[in-house]
């Protein structure tokens, strides 16, 4: 696993899940949000970046000696940017450490896809239906069929991944696609409603309950 290096975003301000802190150092039955997916990812064997906010209240760099922590940036694409600089392994998993519950049967199916494809992540079809709305009103409504979510981690060729960065700069917030840009194919693996991110308050209940039935 040491050819892996996965990056785990925790730069953000969590706004919308409303907390009182940064959502990924909200403590879920007494562990640190964040924590759950840099565990997994220890497990598995890979090497781990985590990005943290600037003045970072995380104080566990003790019990984590081999993860190395970077400041992360104002927005999502600009933490990526400072972590992959530290990256050296021939491939690169992204990862939101708002999704706690990585399922290493899925990060498997993504490490083996990956030798195949420059870029894999997981997706899952849309629970909801969805309407093209502009001020408020009713545009159209599109064929929910053709749409999917997106899930991480996503894994990338390193090399293509800095590429494309370096290519098409920030232009997109969803980097697969800048992959595709390139003109590499980009694959979709099944994902999983467990690996679901915690954006709003109900969400961190959500997964409260979750490790109370589960773990
Ligand atoms: N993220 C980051 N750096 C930023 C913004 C976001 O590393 N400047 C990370 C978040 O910590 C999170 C992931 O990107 O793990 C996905 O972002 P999101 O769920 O939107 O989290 P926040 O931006 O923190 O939440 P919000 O948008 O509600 O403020
Ligand atoms: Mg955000």
């Amino acid at each position: 696993m040491k050819n892996y290096t996965v990056i785990i975003l925790a730069s953000g301000k969590g706004l919308r899940a409303d907390l009182g802190q940064p959502k990924q150092f909200a403590k879920i039955k007494g562990k640190i949000l964040l924590e759950y997916s840099i565990d997994v990812f220890l497990e598995i064997g890979m090497n781990v970046i985590l990005t943290l906010p600037k003045n970072s209240v995380w104080n566990n760099k003790n019990k984590y000696k081999d993860v190395l922590t970077v400041e992360g940036g104002e927005t999502r694409s600009e933490s990526l940017r400072f972590a992959l600089k530290h990256v050296s392994t021939k491939f690169t998993l992204i990862h939101d450490s708002s999704r706690p519950f990585v399922d290493k049967r899925l990060v498997k199916k993504l490490i083996e896809e990956l030798d195949k494809y420059s870029c894999v992540y997981p997706t899952l079809p849309i629970s909801s239906s969805i309407v093209v709305d502009k001020n408020d009103m009713l545009q159209s409504t599109p064929d929910r069929q053709l749409f999917k979510e997106i899930q991480t981690p996503q894994g990338f060729n390193t090399n293509r991944l800095k590429l494309a960065l370096q290519q098409f700069g920030e232009a997109h917030i969803h980097i697969p696609e800048l992959i595709r840009w390139l003109g590499d194919d980009v694959k979709h693996i099944d994902g999983s409603p467990w690996l679901f991110k915690i954006t709003y308050k109900p969400d961190y209940y959500a997964a409260e309950k979750y490790l109370e039935l589960f773990k």
